[in-house]
C-alpha cells in the first residue's frame, strides 16, 4: 500500500488520523497510552483489526515509558493501561483479543523481570501488526476467486488497509482479484453518519487506482434491482458463535436487500473476529456515539435542536442473511458453528 495505517517509532505511535481524509493526509503522533486511547475513542484510527494493533501498541508504549524496575509497580501500571484500552470502544472484539494478547505477557513479569517484558510486549505488539497483514493477504487469496470480470462489487463502511495493520478484508478481496487482472467495478456505501466508505474507502481505492463509484446509503436496494450488483462484500467487529455479524451500521440493511435480490452476501474477517463466548448476535454489546454525529454535519446542525436522534453505530446481521464467512482458514458456509469452532481451534 501506498501508505502506513500505523506505525511503531519505539518512542511513539505513528496514527495516520483518518478524520482528516480525503482532505487531508495528516499524522499524528501518539507519545503515550492515554493518546493513544484517546486516538481509538475519538476515531482518528477506527477498524477492528487497527484498534486492535493500536491498543497493543499503546501497551508496548506504555511499558516502554514505565520507569519503575518493580515488577509489581510495572504489573499495576501495565493492568491499569490494559483497562484503559478496553474502555475505548465496546463492540469490535479485535481490541479486547489483542489486549489480552499483550496481557498474558505482562502477567509473566515476576518471570521474565521488567526489562525483558518491556522488549516482548513490544515484540508482541510488532507481531499482531505483521501477523494482520499477512493473514488479510491470505483472505484476499481465497475471496478474490468470488469476484469475475465485469462483475459490480458493493462494500460498505471501510474494511481496507485504513482498517487493519495494511491491506484490508473486504477491500483486501478487492485489491487481490485486481491486482490478479481481473476488471469489475466497485460501489461504495457512503456509510453515514461517519462517512468512512464516501471518504476511506474511495480514498483507498483511489490510491490503489481501482475506479470506485460512491452511492449513497439508501441507493444500494435501487442499484440492485437495475442488476448492477453481483455480489457484497462487507468487514466484521464481532462474530457470534453462531455466525451472527456485528457490523457498521446499514450493514443489516444490506444483508436484507441482497436476501430480496438474491445476491450473495459476504463476510470478511480474520478468525480474531470471531467471538465464540458469545452464542448469539443479541449479545453482541452495541456502541452507540454522540448524537451529534447524526444532527450535526462537520459541526454544523441539520435537524432542528429539539429532536431526539439514535446513533447506534453497529448492527447484527443474523446468520441467515449470509452466503459465507471468508477467513484466513478459507471460505465457510453455513452452518457455521462447528466449522466457525474448528477455525478458532
Ligand atoms: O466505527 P468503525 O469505523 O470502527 O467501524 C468499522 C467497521 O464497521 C468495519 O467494517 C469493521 O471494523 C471491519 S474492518 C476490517
Amino acid at each position: 500500500m501506498k501508505f502506513k495505517t500505523i506505525e511503531w517509532k519505539s518512542d511513539r505511535v505513528r496514527i495516520l488520523d483518518q478524520r482528516r481524509l480525503p482532505q487531508e493526509l495528516r499524522y499524528l503522533d501518539c507519545r503515550d497510552a492515554p493518546a493513544v486511547a484517546q486516538a481509538i475513542r475519538t476515531m482518528a484510527i477506527r477498524g477492528a483489526p487497527a484498534i486492535g494493533v493500536a491498543a497493543a501498541m499503546g501497551i508496548a508504549l506504555a511499558a516502554r515509558k514505565t520507569l519503575s524496575h518493580q515488577p509489581e509497580s510495572f504489573l499495576k501500571t501495565l493492568e491499569k493501561v490494559c483497562d484503559e484500552m478496553r474502555q475505548t470502544r465496546p463492540t469490535a472484539v479485535n481490541l479486547f483479543w489483542a489486549v489480552d494478547r499483550m496481557k498474558k505477557i505482562v502477567d509473566r513479569v515476576y518471570t521474565h523481570g521488567v526489562d525483558e517484558t518491556k522488549e516482548r510486549l513490544v515484540k508482541e505488539a510488532l507481531n499482531i501488526l505483521k501477523e494482520d497483514i499477512e493473514i488479510n493477504r491470505k483472505i484476499g487469496m481465497y475471496g478474490k476467486r468470488l469476484i469475475k470480470n465485469g462483475d459490480g462489487v458493493l462494500t460498505h463502511c471501510n474494511a481496507g488497509a485504513l482498517a487493519t495493520g495494511g491491506y484490508g478484508t473486504a477491500l483486501g478481496v478487492i485489491y487481490s482479484a485486481w491486482a490478479e487482472g481481473k476488471r469489475f467495478r466497485v460501489f461504495a456505501d457512503e456509510t453515514r453518519p461517519q462517512l468512512q466508505g464516501a471518504r476511506l474507502t474511495a480514498w483507498e481505492l483511489v490510491q490503489e487506482k481501482i475506479p470506485v463509484t460512491v452511492i449513497t446509503d439508501n441507493m444500494a436496494g435501487w442499484l440492485m434491482t437495475k442488476g448492477e450488483i453481483n455480489l457484497v462484500l462487507v468487514g466484521a467487529d464481532r462474530i457470534a458463535r453462531n455466525g451472527d455479524t456485528a457490523n457498521k451500521i446499514g450493514t443489516y440493511s444490506l444483508a436484507v436487500l441482497s436476501k430480496w435480490h438474491n445476491i450473495p452476501f459476504y463476510v470478511v474477517a480474520p478468525t480474531s473476529t470471531l467471538d465464540l463466548t458469545i452464542p448469539t448476535g443479541s449479545d453482541i454489546p452495541i456502541e452507540e456515539r454522540d448524537i451529534r454525529e447524526v444532527t450535526h454535519f462537520r459541526g454544523s446542525p441539520i435537524t432542528p435542536k429539539e429532536v431526539k436522534a439514535f446513533n447506534p453505530a453497529f448492527d447484527v446481521t443474523p446468520h441467515s442473511l449470509i452466503e459465507a464467512i471468508i477467513t484466513e482458514k478459507g471460505l465457510i458456509r453455513k452452518p457455521f458453528e462447528r466449522k466457525l469452532e474448528r477455525i478458532k481451534a
